[in-house]
């Protein structure tokens, strides 16, 4: 997939894109980052990009000219194609996991680095197919929501996170690597508690936050820290114990974090009375 910026910032994306998902994603070619410095579409020689406000007020706001030209010579490159033009910008639509996944099907997305005092708003109505934004505060500009956009795509690709052959072989269900929202995890092994204790059933994929709950507590090496003990029931090597240990974890999490994300949540019955009895212990008091 491609990704293609605009942006007066280019030099921000070096480190970004030399570390870490982005860059495995790069050297994999699960995708491509083409960066494309605004500047390089103005017509004067002072190469402006942004112009006093109409009607006054402070800061500068970016100029329409530029930001046309700049998506116009992309989507020159392959007139038949269309792809999502995107201005990075608070304004915009949330972007969730859904989201994510919806820009993962894509095969080019370009992401327009808007600066927060403004982008003339004929970019958004008339050029931009959408707006997007990376959650309810200001940034200065839009630089740092689109590596945070181009992080939650890539990681999704097919490929990228090296484990998923892994995952789809041993659940059969693609989806589950999909909504998996731990961070990296090698199940055969990097866990450090030994490869035959950890191979994960597929279900334990399904408990991992992919229904939509925050995910269970992680643990790893060693079983106690400076006192503090990972519960006794990871170590025991009983999976089905593990399993109903994580699921119970991670309704308890959601609950007491996000419980708005229970409405949304497909629950079985065990979870609903798993969920009871969380609420009730929740409610007693500590014993003294
Ligand atoms: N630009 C400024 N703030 C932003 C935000 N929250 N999300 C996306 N782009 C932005």
């Amino acid at each position: 997939m491609i990704f293609d910026l605009v942006t007066i910032f280019p030099d921000f994306f070096t480190s970004i894109l030399e570390q870490g998902i982005l860059k495995r994603a790069l050297a994999g070619g699960q995708v491509e980052i083409r960066i494309h410095d605004l500047r390089d579409f103005t017509d004067d020689v002072h190469r402006t990009v942004d112009d006093r406000p109409f009607g006054g007020g402070p800061g500068m706001v970016f100029k329409p000219e530029p930001v046309f030209r700049a998506v116009e010579a992309l989507r020159a490159e392959s007139p038949q194609a269309s792809f999502p033009v995107i201005l990075l910008s608070p304004q915009g639509r949330l972007l969730r996991q859904p989201v994510a996944e919806e820009l993962a099907r894509e095969t080019r997305v370009v992401l327009i680095c808007g600066r927060y005092e403004g982008v003339d708003q004929r970019v958004a109505e008339h050029l931009a197919t959408e707006e997007l934004s990376i959650g309810d505060y200001v940034l200065s500009g839009g630089e740092i929501a689109a590596a945070v956009v181009m992080e939650a795509v890539a990681r999704l690709l097919p490929g990228v996170l090296g484990n998923e052959e892994s995952r789809v072989e041993e659940s059969f269900a693609p989806v589950a690597v999909v909504y998996d929202c731990r961070p990296d995890f090698d199940h055969h092994g990097r866990d450090g508690f030994g490869a035959s204790e950890t191979a994960s059933p597929a279900s334990d994929l399904i408990q991992s936050g992919q229904h939509g709950l925050l995910d269970f507590p992680q643990y790893t090496r060693p079983a106690e820290f400076r006192g503090y003990k990972v519960p006794e029931v990871l170590l025991s090597g009983n999976h089905a114990e593990i399993r109903r240990w994580r699921r119970r974890a991670a309704l308890e999490k959601t609950w007491r974090k996000r419980p708005d994300l229970l409405a949304k949540v497909p629950l079985s019955g065990e979870d609903r009375r798993t969920l009871e009895e969380i609420k009730v212990s929740a409610f007693q008091p500590v014993a003294s």
